[in-house]
């Protein structure tokens, strides 16, 4: 995977001026497109006021989890723990909320505004222990960049 060529070409999409939903849109669609192991890409936002969390934008299947509580699920958990989670088999956990039977691993990792953890993205792919470091650390750079964006609005 071409770090920087990724790196560059989500700068260039996030620089264009357009609607928050329409940005994360446009990001799904790329990730899901240009990234092998990517077979599900979304976004998740903390639900006005309530406890949940609920899907904004994704690019795959669509999922009947448009709501997610806190604390319920991988995406569930990074809403409390505000950390990173690198699912290597997503069998292997108790606290999993099924896309489908051909996910084999995800990755969650949270995006901020103000330290504050409002939302995250969340990829699935149909192959197992399919993420690493790498991952982690371009999607850390693909949140930081969208929070930048909710931090100008
Ligand atoms: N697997 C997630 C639910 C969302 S789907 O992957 C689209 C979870 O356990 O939170």
């Amino acid at each position: 995977m071409d770090l920087n060529k990724h790196k560059n070409n989500i700068k260039q999409l996030i620089s264009v001026d357009k609607e928050l939903k329409t940005t994360l849109n446009t990001i799904c669609s790329y990730l899901k497109t240009n990234i092998k192991h990517y077979d599900w890409v979304g976004f998740y936002f903390k639900n006005g006021t309530k406890n949940e969390l609920k899907l904004m934008s994704f690019a795959g299947k669509p999922t009947e989890h448009t709501i997610i509580p806190f604390g319920k699920g991988i995406c569930g958990q990074v809403a409390i723990n505000n950390e990173t989670f690198l699912v290597a088999d997503v069998t292997a956990q108790d606290n999993y909320i099924s896309c489908g039977i051909e996910v084999k691993s995800e990755i969650v990792v949270p995006v901020f505004k103000n330290d504050e953890n409002i939302g995250q993205i969340d990829i699935d792919s149909h192959t197992i222990n399919a993420f690493s470091k790498k991952d982690e650390e371009f999607l850390g750079f693909v949140c930081q960049q969208i929070s930048e964006i909710l931090t100008k609005k």
